[in-house]
């Protein structure tokens, strides 16, 4: 349950249609409308024709101060706003009371009134706060109906248990006004946190990742490479891709399925893999080097399997440098993303990723410590600290999935920074 105290305010300009069904407890939807409405909520009224037997459209009218729709068939209120207007109108439908009848009939899709019909028509949330004899909110029929009703993300609100109208004792009464309010007041706070979950805060921006080993050949069944096994890069990818951003992911030969929403690139090769990224590091607004490079490349790689000789018992293989493929991308003189290096240390971590950051004029560099048993190469987590010029982060040590997105809106919050200097 959210915290009431802290949303209830969240009812300011809300659009409630309260649908009220016929039964004893129907007279207390005259106090709700005034809870709803000293909140700030905008309340429009539907009576059954059972619940008109129990309170007068005209007190319900006066309260909400609007008038109060009855009939599906009636010619004036469906002029004035017609039974699909009130459905798009709500931004939530609570019924209250709600009778062990209409629970039957919403649970069965049925739309025989204006209520129904409503609801019927409605893509807003609904809440029903059940009113009814304990027997016939204990009968099976209306458990099941209410069990269908939770399965669809209905809010059942209540009931309350104690003394009936009937003189019976047990669930079914009704929640008190009040109570019905808070519920309607987390409905709605729960509502807005779930979309702003869901929103896309990166949308717009674009990332351009490099992950997994890259394998330089001897000969053909032979290879240069190292233990990288690409998942804290495809994390990365996953992680801005679910924030919104536009992601390429270019890839050394890893094991691993490409991350949902995610374009991939794969290579083999640092020669491939510096092709692939100045191709694209351009067309993006971030580079992110987590990729380990070999650094070094066979210098005449064999055409034939090299076949042992007897005579001698060692072998040399002269290498070459690879081109360092970030400083590439860091030295681009127009439309240079904001670059973003790794740095794999064994040792004096910080002093090496402090040099790689100036050396290779990177904006961020993100120091990992690869001596630490169970983190860095091929674990599932992984601790980063992360230095700019004049700054320094610490992501402490959690799962791949955690880090990245921490380290993706850390990235992000620093490049928006630099743009607006
Ligand atoms: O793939 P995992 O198993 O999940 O492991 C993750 C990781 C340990 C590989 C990753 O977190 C990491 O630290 N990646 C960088 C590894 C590395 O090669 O660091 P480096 O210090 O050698 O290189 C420094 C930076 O220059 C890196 O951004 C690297 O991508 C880049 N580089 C290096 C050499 C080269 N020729 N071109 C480059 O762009």
């Amino acid at each position: 349950m959210a915290n009431t105290m802290h949303n209830k305010s969240i009812l300011l300009g809300k659009r409630i249609l309260l649908g009220i069904s016929g039964g004893i407890a129907a007279y207390k939807a005259a106090d709700l409308v005034r809870r709803l409405k000293d909140r700030g909520a905008e309340v429009r009224v539907i009576l059954t024709p059972a619940a008109s037997e129990f309170i007068t459209p005209l007190t319900l009218q006066a309260l909400s101060g609007n008038p109060v729709g009855q009939s599906l068939l009636d010619p004036a209120a469906e002029a004035a706003m017609g039974h699909i207007e009130l459905a798009r109108w709500a931004d939530l439908i609570l019924v209250a009371p709600a009778s062990a009848d209409v629970i039957a009939r919403i649970t069965h899709g049925m739309a025989n009134d204006l209520l129904t019909t409503c609801i019927l028509a409605c893509a807003a949330p609904l809440a029903v706060a059940p009113a009814m004899n304990q027997q016939m909110y204990k009968n099976i029929a209306t458990q099941n109906n209410l069990a269908t009703l939770i399965s669809r993300e209905i809010h059942i609100l209540g009931p309350a248990a104690g003394e009936q109208a009937c003189g019976d004792v047990g669930p079914g009464r009704m929640l008190e006004p009040l109570q019905i309010v808070d519920a309607v007041i987390d409905i709605f706070a729960n509502t807005a946190q779930a979309s702003a979950e869901n929103a896309k805060p990166l949308a717009g921006s674009s990332f351009v990742i490099t992950a997994g080993p890259t394998r330089e050949a001897i000969d053909p069944v032979r290879f240069i490479s190292n233990h990288s096994s690409g998942k804290m890069g495809f994390a990365l990818a996953q992680a801005a891709a679910d924030l919104g951003a536009t992601v390429t992911l270019i890839s050394g030969p890893v094991q691993l399925t490409t991350p949902q929403g995610v374009r991939r690139i794969d290579v083999v090769t640092a020669e491939e893999m510096h092709q692939a990224a100045l191709n694209e590091a351009q067309n993006h607004h971030i580079f992110i080097g987590c990729a380990a490079v070999a650094d070094y490349r066979v210098a005449e790689v064999s055409t034939q399997k090299i076949k042992k000789t007897d005579d001698t018992d060692d072998m040399q293989l002269r290498l070459v440098k690879n081109p360092d493929i970030i400083a590439s991308v860091a030295a681009l003189t127009q439309n240079r993303p904001f670059t973003v290096g790794f740095a794999a240390e064994t040792e004096q971590v910080e002093h090496y990723a402090r040099l790689k950051l100036a050396k290779k004029n990177l904006n961020l560099i993100c120091a990992n410590d690869v001596s630490v048993p169970n983190q860095g190469f091929n674990a599932d987590q992984n601790a980063l600290t992360v230095y700019s010029a004049t700054q320094v982060f610490q992501l402490p040590l959690q799962s791949k999935t955690a880090l990245s997105n921490a380290l993706i809106s850390l990235i992000y919050e620093q490049f928006q920074h630099e743009k607006s200097h």
